[in-house]
């Protein structure tokens, strides 16, 4: 049996006995993947990672982690998982050895500990030349760093973050997820975002939350092939007419748009070979004396697969409410 590091039975969060922000939730996360945890707006992510940590009390269901129950008791195991909640707040006086120190001293390190610690964490979450200037005048990239940073002063197995690319632009969300991307290497992550592209650009693995419910929960590649549908956009020169005839004849072609004069997009059979494809519609076209401008190929991204499964679970909730 695997290592599991996070199990979720029937995890369910009422608030004020109406509103269901975790509907019946079951997870597991294996040892050493890096899971996404996807959702929109209000989808219920950040109440699953506070009734992970045991910061609030499921109204039913269990949260195991390492094995061990979670309770809004359990201090110690709370601290052997890193945390970084959405746009963490520090005290802006503190310089970042500062702050670490301090969360050094609340896990009971030794002074040798913190500091050896804490000046390798600096390095590595690139704060070294800001490591002795007060927080207060850090941009959102060096806060979340800063946050990082402290979420693995206690060197934790299990590291859950929220959100951690919240509020950065292109080229702070690229430095965070090559951390995290970097961290993952030896530890299991548990990170939500409601960015697809960044999910797929780091998970191994990805959970789909949509209005309190999981709706998806399996690989990166497993949530692709299950709505891939491959096209292709061809990008043609001369008569398509009868070119477009003959690929009504190609059995591997789900189906094709023509784009007037410019060319032609098809769908393709997910489970039909590309090479093979490829070669009938080249004879096609060097039959038909087209000039071949260009080919592009594009599977359905994740963020495509993301809202295919959110729709596709809503018209079920739609047949199961009629
Ligand atoms: N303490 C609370 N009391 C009442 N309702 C709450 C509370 N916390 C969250 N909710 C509600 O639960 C639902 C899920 O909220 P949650 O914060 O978990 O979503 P989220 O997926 O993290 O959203 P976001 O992407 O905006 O951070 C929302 O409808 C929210 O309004
Ligand atoms: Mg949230």
């Amino acid at each position: 049996m695997p290592d599991r590091v996070i199990e979720i039975e029937n995890l369910t969060k009422i608030f004020g006995r109406k509103l269901i922000a975790v509907n019946n939730v079951s997870l597991n996360v294996e040892k050493g993947a890096i899971v996404g945890f996807l959702g929109q707006n209000g989808a219920g992510k950040t109440t699953t990672i506070r009734l992970l940590l045991g910061l609030t009390r499921p109204t039913a269901g269990v949260v195991k982690i390492f094995g061990e129950k979670m309770t809004c008791n359990s201090a110690s195991l709370r601290k052997k998982i890193g945390y970084l909640p959405t746009n963490p707040k520090f005290p802006p006086k503190m310089t970042p050895i500062e702050y670490l120190d301090f969360v050094g001293k609340l896990f009971s390190l030794t002074k040798e500990e913190r500091t050896g610690r804490l000046s390798n964490l600096i390095r590595a979450v690139g704060l070294l030349p800001s490591a002795s200037r007060e927080i207060k005048g850090f941009s959102t990239g060096m806060v979340t760093r800063l946050g990082l940073a402290a979420a693995l002063m206690n060197e934790p197995e299990l590291l859950i973050l929220d959100e951690p690319t919240s509020g950065l632009d292109p080229a702070g969300r690229k430095s965070t997820l090559d951390l995290i991307s970097e961290i993952g290497k030896k530890k299991t992550i548990f990170v939500s975002s409601h960015i697809l592209t960044d999910i797929d650009r780091i998970c191994t693995h990805a959970s789909v939350i949509d209005d309190g419910r999981v709706v998806f929960s399996g690989s990166i590649k497993e949530m692709k092939k299950k709505t891939q549908s491959d096209t292709l956009r061809l990008e043609l020169d001369g008569d398509l007419d009868s070119f477009c005839d003959a690929l009504k004849t190609v059995g591997s072609i789900v189906s094709f748009t023509r784009r007037g004069d410019l060319g032609v997009d098809l769908t393709l059979d997910s489970q039909a070979s590309m090479l093979d494809l490829l070669k009938e519609v080249v004879n096609l076209i060097s039959k038909y004396k087209l000039e071949l401008i260009s080919i592009t190929s594009s599977s359905s991204s994740v963020e495509e697969s993301f809202l295919e499964i959110v729709k596709a679970d809503e018209s079920r909730g739609f047949l199961r409410a009629v």
